[in-house]
């Protein structure tokens, strides 16, 4: 199969990153006799540098004529000074709603291999963590009306309004049902029915939605019962579904707790095939260009975009079997290197690129 993936490298440690994940494709391609043609734009900080935005037209334009993009990071310290529309993360902002891409799936699971890297005490660990939070992704807070202003009291005051409508709701909860249908059959929505007129809205569209589910078990959390239980009991969850911010504060959280951030992948899907896949952590600045950085984020994220944008399922496997195996042979990078040299004992701290290059070679049919 021929497949267009559009790339975007961004900065920090994006290009790094994005290189190792770019191996593990071309591997791909050889062995199962695919054709993947690369189109690279730029976007974000490097972006704002070359055309003075994070997210040219001729950038976005590339994100529609293709099967999928895969995206390192954006962002940096030197960008943090512009004005709003003009920060890095606009681009990937900008993308998902130019994109439609509303659903973000990410998955937190703590390799058996890694539960030592996991900040939870190993009771906890050992009870496994396997689950999978879909993000609203493109309405809420994100994407409502902001202003700052200077109120009547002469006051500088700021304003960033949140709003839902029922179709934005109907359509995450429903991915996220079908997904629990394919996984342990459990959806937990997350809001803050308490407090929020969107979470009323929120939790009363979810439950109609949990209707047409008989057969898998559902339940709601308010966010702030929800962060703690995260930490508390991970196992109990398996897909959860919450509204934009809390997803994006959550799946931090839940991403910690697996031993890395480095190490979840993340796709974000609208009504169509075409997807933007990426991993979950930033740029990361500090440690660009030093080769420490952790790839397998990315390279999982471009086993996701195989997956559900080029219908390469058996492709994604072999991925995923390969990075399986490269920890098994106990290599890792320094974020998922335990500190305590007991434990540390016959493992092999490696950089990106050789990281990188393990799993490439990992890859087999
Ligand atoms: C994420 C990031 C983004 C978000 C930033 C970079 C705008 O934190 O993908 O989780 O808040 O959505
Ligand atoms: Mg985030």
């Amino acid at each position: 199969m021929k497949k267009v993936i559009t790339v975007v490298k961004g900065d920090g440690i994006g290009p790094e990153i994005v290189e190792q994940a770019l191996k593990v494709l071309d591997r791909v391609a050889a062995l199962f006799g695919h054709e993947f043609e690369y189109q690279e734009i730029l976007a974000g900080g490097c972006a704002i540098d070359r055309y003075g935005e994070p997210l040219p037209p001729e950038s976005l334009e590339k994100c529609f004529c293709c099967d999928g993009v895969l995206l390192g990071a954006v962002g940096g310290p030197q960008w943090d000074v512009g004005p709003g529309h003009l920060r890095p993360e606009r681009a990937v902002l900008g993308m998902r709603k130019a994109m439609g891409l509303f659903s973000n799936a990410r998955p937190a699971y703590l390799y058996p291999q890694l539960a030592a890297a996991s900040p939870l005490k190993p009771s906890l660990a050992e009870n496994g963590i396997d689950l999978i939070i879909f993000r609203e992704l493109t309405g809420g807070l994100y994407f409502g009306r902001k202003e700052t202003f200077t109120a009547e009291d002469g006051l500088m005051t700021a304003a960033d309004e949140l709003v839902y409508n029922e179709e934005e709701i109907r359509r995450i909860a429903r991915v996220a049902f079908e997904t629990a249908r394919g996984r342990r059959k459990k959806v937990c929505s997350v809001d803050k029915a308490n407090v929020l007129e969107t979470s009323r809205l929120w939790r009363q569209v979810v439950e109609q939605v949990a209707e047409e589910y008989p057969d898998v078990e559902f339940r709601n959390l308010l966010v702030d019962n929800a962060a703690m239980q995260l930490v508390a009991n991970p196992a109990q969850f398996d897909v959860v579904v919450t509204e934009n911010m809390f997803g994006d504060i959550l799946t931090d959280e839940a991403s910690m707790i697996t031993g890395s951030i480095g190490m979840i992948p993340s796709s974000s899907l609208g009504y169509g095939k075409v997807g933007l896949y990426e991993p979950i952590h930033g740029s990361a600045p500090d440690i660009a260009g030093k080769d420490i950085a952790n790839p397998i984020g990315t390279i999982l994220a471009a086993a996701m975009l195989l997956e559900y944008s080029c219908d390469m399922k058996e492709e994604a496997e072999a991925v995923r079997r390969a990075v399986n195996n490269v920890l098994d042979a106990g290599y890792r990078t320094a974020d998922i290197f335990p500190k305590d040299a007991g434990m540390a004992a016959g493992l092999t701290k490696v950089g990106c690129r050789t990281m990188g290059d393990l799993i490439t070679e990992g890859v087999k049919k």
